[in-house]
């Protein structure tokens, strides 16, 4: 067996309203943009979306699910069927262009047992990043967490997914641990 170690951060942020983001008037989409709430016959078009957001990024790697079209259908059901699930903080992305609605980005939140939101796999395509999408999906998720009385909220990420550890910390989170996951990657 041959272990890599993935060095991450545990981040936080607390849900009272400030001036800043989270807010509870959230800025608008850019044009052609929705957020569509979660939906139990949603369940395999966040995977699907999980799936093209992951596919060949770092986090595919630390969880060989996240690259993985099947691997990433089981987990969405998974965590969907989770007592803990909280839908609404689950949010789908779509554009609506010429060709049709495209589904574009996803986000799930769950209540853990201390009653703290968890936001799980913030994903957008790549075609679609970069405009600030990822932060509004975010957003909408933390503001999930609120509207369901929760005051603080925390997510995982690896550290050299530098782009969404600024994401992150410009919307307010803050790192409290850091942890190592292990991977085998015997078979990569
Ligand atoms: C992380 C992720 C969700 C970010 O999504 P995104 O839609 O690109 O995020 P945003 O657009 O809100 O922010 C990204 C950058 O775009 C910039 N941006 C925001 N609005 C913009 C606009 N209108 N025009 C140009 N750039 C803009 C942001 O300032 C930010 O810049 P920075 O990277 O220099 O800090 C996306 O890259 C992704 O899905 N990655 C793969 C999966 C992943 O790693 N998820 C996180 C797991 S913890």
């Amino acid at each position: 067996m041959s272990v890599t170690y993935f060095k991450r951060y545990r981040m936080e942020i607390d849900l009272a309203p400030q001036d800043g983001f989270p807010s509870s008037c959230p800025k608008p989409l850019p044009e052609r943009y929705q957020l569509t709430p979660w939906h139990p016959d949603l369940v395999d078009i966040h995977a699907e979306v999980k799936f093209q957001s992951f596919r060949f990024e770092l986090d595919a790697n630390v969880f060989p699910c996240l690259g993985d079209r099947d691997g990433c259908r089981r987990l969405m059901r998974e965590i969907s069927r989770r007592e803990s699930f909280l839908p609404g903080a689950t949010w789908l992305l779509e554009y609506g262009g010429a060709a049709g609605v495209e589904t574009c980005g996803t986000v799930q939140g769950v209540i853990d047992r201390h009653g703290m939101g968890a936001i799980q796999n913030l994903g957008i395509i790549p075609r679609h990043r970069s405009q600030g999408l990822g932060t509004q999906l975010l957003g909408a998720a933390l503001n999930g967490f609120r509207n369901a009385g929760l005051s603080r909220a925390y997510l995982e990420v690896t550290a050299q997914n530098v782009g969404a550890v600024r994401l992150y910390e410009r919307l307010g989170f803050s790192r409290v641990k850091t942890v190592y996951k292990a991977v085998d990657v015997s078979y990569a």
